[in-house]
């Protein structure tokens, strides 16, 4: 059976665990070449072992580091197809208490390093190819007590949209909201006690956590040949929380 992605090349930062882990995984599955990155080196060395797959170490917030990369993919495969940036951290606080390391962090590591990517990956990719942005639910709506998460997030939908235009001719760019997905990111909320499983199921209305494998399948969906027509799209994935 023809796989969906044979023969494309695919860059997934955040690749190292939880959602970009599965993107990666999923392609890998339906035939793609995958390089992963994420900054944790040993990490993400581990994660490359597993999927049996190419990696990077990358921190995408620093222009330098992600001029390297483009350089290493150059070298390596001359051009590549699909883009997905996956990368992304948060850090709680209104507006308040945040403090501005906190803003320039969140800003940094989440915004700056989706222009980052797409400014030097985008000369590179093949026409025909694709992005995906992950943004978040909080990039449509607002929590309390996560204004940087918010303001990056919400950034990121609306430089998916820029993008889109800019490459219309070339390359389609897409964003996925996800509401609460149980990825390390969310386990660590747990564990450390700044939620309870309960209230984090009960955010979408539909009652439980989203899987890292359902984003994944929506990735593929969007990345893939079954998508011809979409681009600058923002679409949530979210059990209904958007919707309430
Ligand atoms: N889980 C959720 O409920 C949820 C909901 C909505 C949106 N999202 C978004 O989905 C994406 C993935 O989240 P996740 O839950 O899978 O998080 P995660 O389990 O914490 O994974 C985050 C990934 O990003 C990498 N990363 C973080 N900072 C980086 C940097 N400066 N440069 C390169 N890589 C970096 C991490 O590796 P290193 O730490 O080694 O760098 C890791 O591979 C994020 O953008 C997040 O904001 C998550």
């Amino acid at each position: 059976m023809s796989r969906l992605l044979e023969g494309k090349i695919a860059v997934v930062t955040g690749g190292s665990k939880g959602i970009g882990y599965s993107i990666a995984k999923r392609f890998v599955n339906e035939g793609a070449k995958v390089v992963i990155s994420s900054s944790n080196a040993q990490e993400l060395e581990v994660s490359a072992q597993t999927l049996n797959c190419d990696h990077f170490a990358l921190d995408v917030s620093d222009s330098t580091s992600v001029k390297s990369m483009q350089k290493w993919l150059v070298d390596k495969f001359g051009t590549f197809d699909i883009l997905v940036n996956c990368a992304g951290a948060v850090r709680f606080g209104n507006i308040l208490d945040a403090t501005e390391e906190d803003w320039d962090f969140q800003i940094s590591v989440n915004l700056t390093g989706t222009f980052l990517t797409c400014n030097k990956f985008a000369p590179i990719m093949n026409n025909g190819g694709a992005i995906l942005n992950i943004s978040s639910t909080l990039g449509l709506r607002a929590m309390e007590g996560a204004v940087a998460y918010c303001a990056a997030k919400g950034g990121v939908v609306n430089l998916t949209k820029a993008m889109a235009l800019d490459l219309i001719d070339r390359i389609r760019v897409n964003c996925l909201c996800p509401g609460v997905v149980e990825t390390p990111m969310v386990k660590h909320r747990i564990e450390t006690g700044q939620a309870t499983r309960e209230y984090l199921e009960n955010v979408q209305p539909m009652g439980r956590m989203g899987t890292p494998e359902e984003v994944a399948s929506m990735a593929l969906h969007l990345c893939g040949p079954e998508s011809g027509w979409t681009t600058g799209s923002i679409i949530s994935i979210d059990g209904g929380q958007t919707a309430a």
